[in-house]
């Protein structure tokens, strides 16, 4: 006789785990109408049993600390991982992979990391490895790309994927605050990963845009070869100069298909406040894809959050006990191929600069000229009378030019006795 109850085991009980296990409990007729099925949690893996818990599931719920009780456990199908990091999380799936289990988890950082490995073992074993949750928190961004794009030819995609991130960078530009007040706010919010660092230095997103890659485009993209750029060196400065120009300063994750290579990478930009993007504040996420048959289309929504990203987890487990085949990667035979890669220095956009210099005859002169030889063409140019000791600000916008160029421009200028090194660039977003 078929099944009526689909058990299932959790690995952590954080905020994630309890969004989950309340949606669980709180949606289950909604869950049976349209699985004509029980989902019950049987058991949860945990570091330490006797920690006092705001929230407690129902006493039938076993909790353990041994990953044993729930990968060897023959009634558990599903084991839905949410520690979080890349070892026991990793130990976790791997295992449970082995034993036939079909997994969920949330975890960007063990995908990004192994995410080759552990999708072959689960072809090989023909489970499901599904992680709806890992990028985007609610938003349903992978099943989209995965499915619903499927027929297209991924021309870009722009991401702004990072909560905390967004929220620091909409605080200080809404409350001008500085970066630390902002992310101090963030972090009590509970908007922030245990070690904020993985937020602010664009390591989260660029878990996420990783896992995003290999969606769009089924190219394995190695995480060691992305630019990563993050907001903790943002000043208070630049968010205001550059609305004075009609842009806001995001942290972003894109990726583009430049005939057949891609352009990756996580970086702040200026974004026109026009932009579709530049409306995304506070900790949403977006994500902006463009296919070459749908056109462009945004998804906006919740990117953390116990709720919301429970959300995401629970519509994979629901989509395992409704399946009997499984395609994890959306790519046939799950053959994930390597990226050609389109070098960051290649690459070009527009460009805003702020330079700290002292104030006398010949210096912007100097700047241009540095531009000029390097083939960057300046397309605005303000010098406030807002003195930094004996230095000013002198902010360009450029028109497009070359990473390479860009860079070396900044190195030669840096070394100018009349210039205080340390010169801000962002690109802009066009
Ligand atoms: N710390 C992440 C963020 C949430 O701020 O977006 C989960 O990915």
């Amino acid at each position: 006789m078929e099944k009526k109850c689909i058990n299932i085991g959790i690995a952590g009980f954080g905020t994630v785990a309890t969004g989950l296990t309340k949606l669980i409990l709180g949606n289950s007729d909604i869950i049976y109408r349209r699985l004509g099925k029980k989902i019950k949690i049987k058991s949860i893996l945990v570091k330490d049993i006797n920690k006092k818990r705001d929230f407690l599931p129902p006493e039938s719920v076993k909790f353990t600390d041994k990953i044993d009780d729930i990968v060897n456990d023959p009634e558990i199908e599903i084991v839905v991982e949410l520690i979080g990091g890349t070892t026991v999380a990793k130990e976790v799936i791997k295992k449970s992979i082995l034993a036939k289990k079909h997994v969920v988890t949330a975890n960007k950082a063990v995908l990004a990391e192994y995410g080759s490995e552990l999708f072959q073992l689960a072809k090989l074993q023909n489970t499901a490895l599904y992680f709806e949750a890992s990028v985007g928190g609610g938003i349903p961004i992978i099943q989209t790309l995965k499915e619903n794009l499927s027929g297209n030819k991924i021309i870009s995609l722009i991401g702004i994927l990072n909560g905390t991130a967004n929220f620091i960078l909409s605080k200080m530009s809404q409350e001008k605050l500085p970066f630390e007040q902002a992310l101090k706010i963030a972090q009590d919010k509970g908007y922030a990963e245990a070690d904020p660092t993985l937020d602010i230095e664009g390591i989260d997103a660029a878990h996420k845009l990783i896992i995003l890659i290999m969606l769009a485009y089924g190219k394995n993209y190695p995480l060691d070869k992305l630019t990563i750029e993050g907001i903790s060196n943002t000043d208070p400065y630049d968010i205001k100069m550059a609305e004075e120009f009609g842009y806001t300063i995001k942290l972003i994750a894109k990726a583009k298909d430049k005939g057949g290579n891609l352009e990756a990478g996580v970086y702040p930009v200026l974004i026109p406040k026009k932009h579709i993007l530049a409306k995304v504040d506070g900790p949403f996420n977006a994500i902006l894809i463009e296919g070459n048959g749908v056109g462009p289309i945004m998804l906006y929504g919740q990117g953390a959050g116990g709720l919301p990203t429970g959300s995401a987890v629970l519509s994979d487990i629901m989509s395992i006990i409704r399946s009997s085949s499984y395609n994890n990667t959306g790519f046939y035979s799950d053959q994930i191929e390597e990226a050609s890669i389109l070098e960051d220095k290649y690459t070009s956009c527009c460009h805003y600069f702020r330079f700290q210099v002292e104030d006398r005859p010949g210096v912007l002169a100097i700047l241009a000229g540095i531009m000029g030889e390097r083939n960057i063409s300046i397309a605005q140019v303000v010098q406030r009378q807002e003195k930094k000791g004996k230095y000013v600000p002198v902010v360009f916008l450029t028109h497009r030019a070359q990473i390479k160029n860009i860079k070396d421009a900044i190195e030669e200028i840096d070394k100018l006795s009349f210039v205080m090194p340390g010169t801000k660039h962002y690109r802009i977003l066009n």
